[in-house]
């Protein structure tokens, strides 16, 4: 009998690993990937980027990526990244009128980032334009 039974409790078992991988990846999809396209008062050419903020949040500091230069120095105060406040989207400094405008902000930050790794031999995130402008879905 407990030999018997022993193939349902694995089955058992599977099936909740299964279930909770999909939960995971649902959750994932929904709270943690960001769309970055900021196109409210350009002409977007090229789509959406997915961007998981919380895989990268795993692997630096706020400050790698958040700034705001005086003299040279990144004298951002972290207490003001919150969500929905203006000052922290990149676009509002980095916008039409400025040499880094956003497009080159953006590219600058994260292929400069992924190409760095890379040539350090480390794990490392997509370089290609099609893999970052995925189609859209
Ligand atoms: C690898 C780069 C990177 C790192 C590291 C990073 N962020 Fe971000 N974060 C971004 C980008 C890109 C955006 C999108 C900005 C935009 O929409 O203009 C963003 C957006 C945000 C937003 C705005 C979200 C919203 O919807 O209003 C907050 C708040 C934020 N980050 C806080 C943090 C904090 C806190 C940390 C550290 C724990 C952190 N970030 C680390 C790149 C990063
Ligand atoms: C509060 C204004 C502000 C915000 C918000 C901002 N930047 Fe910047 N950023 C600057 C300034 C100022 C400079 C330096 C002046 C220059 O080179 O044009 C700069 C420089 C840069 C540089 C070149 C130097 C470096 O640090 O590598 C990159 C790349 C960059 N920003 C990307 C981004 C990205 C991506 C975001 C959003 C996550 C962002 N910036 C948000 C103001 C800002
Ligand atoms: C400071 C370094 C750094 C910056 C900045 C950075 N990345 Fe990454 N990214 C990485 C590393 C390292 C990995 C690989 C992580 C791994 O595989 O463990 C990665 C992985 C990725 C991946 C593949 C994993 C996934 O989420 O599907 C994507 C897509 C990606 N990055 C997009 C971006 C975008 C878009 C930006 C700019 C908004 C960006 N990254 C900025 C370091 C960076
Ligand atoms: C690491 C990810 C990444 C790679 C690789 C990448 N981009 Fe982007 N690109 C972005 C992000 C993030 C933005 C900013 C999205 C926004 O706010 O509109 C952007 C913005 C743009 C824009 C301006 C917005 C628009 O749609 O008009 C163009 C054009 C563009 N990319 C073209 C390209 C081309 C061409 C390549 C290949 C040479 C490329 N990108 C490679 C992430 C990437």
């Amino acid at each position: 009998m407990i030999s018997n039974k022993r193939p349902m409790v694995l089955a058992t078992a599977i099936c909740l690993a299964f279930i909770g991988l999909g939960l995971s990846t649902i959750s994932f999809a929904q709270d943690e990937e960001m769309r970055l396209n900021t196109g409210e008062d350009i002409t977007v050419q090229r789509t959406a980027v997915p961007f998981s903020h919380d895989l990268h949040m795993g692997l630096y500091e706020c400050l790698d990526c958040h700034h705001d230069y005086k003299d040279g120095a990144n004298v951002l105060d972290e207490d003001t990244l919150e969500e929905g406040n203006p000052d922290v989207r990149c676009a509002t400094c980095h916008n039409d009128q400025a040499d880094l405008d956003r497009q080159k902000a953006y590219h600058r930050q994260c292929m400069g980032c992924h190409i760095d790794t890379r040539k350090a031999g480390e794990a490392s995130g997509p370089e290609m334009c099609g893999a970052c402008h995925l189609p859209e879905d």
